[in-house]
């Protein structure tokens, strides 16, 4: 039978406040008689004066902080802010940071209002999975274009003790509002720059590189955005080409590439997320920098399960259009990787100081998390994964 596409339910209700001087209107979004918190990471936020902008902007009578939500943000950080928001009943949120704040956020929001223990909103050998049937309302200001997570029904908690690192989902947790001001990204390094679009990047090749079922809406778009980002990609990293426009575009880009409108009706495939995430347990690696390293052995193990999009691929986003299909296909990857590299992005294990003798660990934890058929078609079984590690190597 001729593949379809499958029916969905698209639901997007997060409100995006896009441009300059948008902090300046923050009041305007957040009812007057709210007790508001502000959570925030590790300091940029003030070192770069947002906080103060942020807190100038409120007119609520009562307004916390809570600081220090880390990167790859955990259980643990983030139960603490539970605590405060219960003792000091606090009863909204707003995300001040890139993905790791607003994911934290998003699990706090939930925590905080739901009855038993809150590592049970997780799955995935973590807890008993089970639904969120409410959380505090928040907004978000991002201030790292990468994860799409201001505009996601989803959140990733590390989990310190079990050594894992596992997401939710739900619709109570879409921010109410998402504040994208391009300037922030004026002060991210570098690498955080290239980290930005690599995630971006990597999550439309998850929800486009599987096989056709006819969606030309969504491949269309998935396209388009990955053409963005290569014609871009370079000159967002270079801090000497600094301009409004160069930000707008990524960052709206990174919004656009993970707010589910590339994945209702098609497949997706989020086995170098699932990969990579266990990289970033074992050793603490960049969420980024654990999919360009893994992303090409994908590619290269599923060849022949991509085979028909990996050629759409190689014509539609890299204009690729001589060659047999298989050359063009390998054509393709070579260029992913060449662009990896061009934005100082690493394209194989050791460059994310992962050794042959750790694959053993990486699959175990892939098994525990339950990750042992996942990609498309739930055919990546744990001796391909374990494949792909080492075809990574
Ligand atoms: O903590 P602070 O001091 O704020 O510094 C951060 C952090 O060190 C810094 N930074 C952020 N904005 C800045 C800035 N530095 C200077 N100027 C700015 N404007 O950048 C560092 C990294 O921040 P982080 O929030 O960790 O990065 P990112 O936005 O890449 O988020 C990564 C997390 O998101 C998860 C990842 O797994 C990872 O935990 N993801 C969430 C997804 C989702 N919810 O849908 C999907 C993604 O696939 C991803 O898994
Ligand atoms: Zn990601």
């Amino acid at each position: 039978m001729k593949p379809e596409i499958s029916d969905f339910t698209f639901y997007n209700p997060v409100k995006i406040l896009f441009g300059r001087n948008k902090i300046e209107q923050l009041d305007k979004h957040i009812p007057s008689d709210k007790k508001v918190l502000i959570l925030y990471g590790g300091g940029s936020v003030k070192r770069f004066g947002t906080l103060d902008r942020v807190k100038q902007a409120l007119s609520h009578e009562t307004v916390g902080e809570f600081g220090g939500i880390e990167a790859n943000p955990t259980f643990e950080t983030c139960m603490q802010a539970v605590e405060l928001i219960k003792e000091e009943g606090y009863d909204y949120l707003l995300a001040v940071g890139g993905g790791s704040v607003i994911d934290g956020v998003k699990f706090i929001a939930a925590a905080a209002e739901f009855d038993g223990n809150p590592s049970d909103i997780f799955g995935k050998g973590v807890g008993a999975g089970k639904p969120v049937q409410s959380a505090l309302p928040f907004g978000t200001i991002l201030t790292l274009p990468a994860t799409g997570t201001e505009m996601n029904e989803t959140s990733v908690i590390s989990f310190k003790e079990m050594k894992a690192k596992v997401s939710f989902s739900s619709w109570e947790v879409f921010p109410k509002f998402s504040i994208l001001e391009p300037e922030l990204t004026y002060t991210l390094p570098k690498r955080q720059l290239a980290n930005g679009i690599t995630d971006s990047f990597i999550h439309i090749l998850e929800q486009y590189l599987t096989y056709p079922v006819g969606g030309k809406v969504q491949d269309e778009f998935a396209e388009g955005l990955l053409r963005i980002l290569i014609e871009i990609g370079p000159d967002v990293v270079d801090e000497s080409k600094l301009d409004y426009n160069l930000r707008a575009n990524f960052m709206w880009t990174a919004t656009l590439a993970l707010n589910r409108l590339l994945s209702r009706g098609v497949p997706g495939d989020w086995s170098t997320h699932a990969l990579g995430h266990e990289i970033t347990v074992l050793n603490n690696t960049d969420h980024a920098r654990t999919l360009s390293a893994i992303m090409p052995a994908v590619m290269t193990v599923r060849k022949l399960k991509k085979w028909d999009k990996l050629v759409q691929y190689a014509e539609k986003v890299w204009g690729i259009l001589d060659g047999t299909e298989e050359e063009k296909i390998d054509a393709a990857i070579l260029k992913t990787i060449i662009f990896f590299k061009s934005i100082d992005m690493p394209v194989n294990l050791s460059e994310v100081n992962v050794q042959e003798e750790d694959i053993d660990t990486l699959v175990s934890q892939l098994e525990a998390h339950g990750n042992d058929s996942i990609s498309e078609r739930g055919d990546q079984t744990l001796d391909v994964s374990r494949e792909i590690y080492r075809t990574a190597l």
